[in-house]
């Protein structure tokens, strides 16, 4: 039977996005073959653990789930890998995802996010062209340009000035000459590479510049994992650090179910080098102090926190996605899970795993 089923690949499947797309395409009848070396732990210690969630999809997804133990540094093993399974679409997740931690890891972080990601193109060119290739970028990729639109301040949150932004930035805001972090560096590396392949050699890719992407399978950790960190923060009464900006930050959260659902819509009808933002737009977006306020009200617990009046370097004061041109390119497509309801998903999952 698993002969005649569809295939995908998902690397960085014991991640957050990586094993919300395995069980999003499990359920859909394919066999999914994820790949992943919980690089995560190694990244950021045993916080940034995945294999929990690694044996959450052998045990829940069973036959229809293979592990593969692999590095996308290893290009030879990816060769082989791809031109053995063959799969009918891949989705690449593997990522060194944290800026602050590329600047202590600058070849590993280019290795992995740039060269990583290449390598992944290259073996999909060799092993299978046609299938859809969907790519998790970042909106780090604009680096700190978003912070010259104009803004005003509200009492517990940053806001764009420029009615231009009111509904967020669009995939035509400017990439370069700005500050973009290491990280965010060797994303734009692998952006523009994925669009390349796209338009040099007409394969079906796309780029995902993502918000803040959450969920209750994330394994937050200081250094990335925005509200899953501060919920674990919350539960376990940990104080929390608020860099800069007064803690008026914003940030834009999707859950990662409907991350999944918009790669499901790409894969089914693929286009062709394409740039998307995907986050939880103006209606899911929330300062610091306004989502302590929300998991305080769900946990009933306080949040303990200090102020350090020094923001992380290149941080984004206000950033919203603009997701027109994905609900115009797939209208089928659309937000379905709201910031509240996502809080209460993460809250009640670190209640389960203790
Ligand atoms: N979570 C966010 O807020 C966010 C925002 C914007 C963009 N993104 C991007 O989305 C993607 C997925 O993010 P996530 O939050 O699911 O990250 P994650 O860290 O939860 O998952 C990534 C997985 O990739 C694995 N991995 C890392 N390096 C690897 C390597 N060399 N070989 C094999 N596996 C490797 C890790 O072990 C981890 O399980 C990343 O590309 C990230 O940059 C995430």
């Amino acid at each position: 039977m698993t002969g005649s089923k569809k295939k995908i690949l998902v690397t960085g499947s014991s991640g957050l996005i990586g094993s919300e797309v395995c069980i999003h395409f499990a359920g859909l009848g394919w066999q999914v073959h994820g790949l992943d070396n919980n690089q995560r732990a190694v990244f950021f210690g045993p916080q940034g653990d995945t294999r929990w969630n690694q044996n959450r999809l052998a045990s829940q997804l069973g036959s229809s789930f293979h592990h593969h133990e692999l590095d996308i540094r290893d290009r030879s093993g990816l060769l082989q890998l791809l031109k053995e399974i063959k799969p009918d679409a891949v989705v690449h997740t593997a990522a060194q995802p944290s800026h602050d931690r590329a600047a202590a890891i600058p070849f590993d972080d280019f290795d992995t996010n740039a060269v990583g990601t290449l390598n992944m193109l290259e073996a999909v060119r060799q092993a299978c062209p046609e299938s859809p290739f969907a790519h998790m970028s970042t909106n780090k990729v604009y680096g700190d340009r978003p912070n010259t639109i104009a803004l005003v301040e509200k009492e517990t949150r940053w806001d764009y000035g420029d009615p231009q932004y009111y509904d967020g930035i669009t995939e035509d805001f400017p990439i370069d000459q700005s500050k973009h972090s290491l990280f965010g560096a060797s994303k734009v590396a692998a952006d523009v590479m994925v669009q390349e392949y796209g338009r040099y050699f007409n394969m079906p890719t796309c780029c995902l510049r993502g918000g803040c992407l959450t969920g209750p399978n994330h394994s937050g950790v200081e250094l990335h994992g925005f509200l899953s960190y501060l919920v674990k923060c919350n539960l376990e009464g940990r104080e929390y650090k608020v860099f800069g900006y007064k803690g008026k930050q914003v940030r834009d959260n999707i859950h990662s179910h409907d991350v999944a659902s918009f790669i499901d819509a790409f894969i089914t009808t693929p286009r062709t080098a394409e740039v998307y933002n995907i986050g939880g737009g103006r209606a899911n977006s929330c300062s610091i102090w306004e989502a302590f306020k929300l998991v305080e009200e769900i946990s009933g617990k306080e949040q303990i926190f200090k102020y350090v009046d020094e923001n992380r370097i290149g941080d984004h004061i206000c950033y919203i996605s603009n997701l027109e041109k994905m609900r115009a390119h797939y209208s089928g497509w659309d937000i379905t899970i709201s910031l509240k309801e996502t809080i209460r998903q993460i809250v009640e999952a670190m209640e389960k795993r203790g």
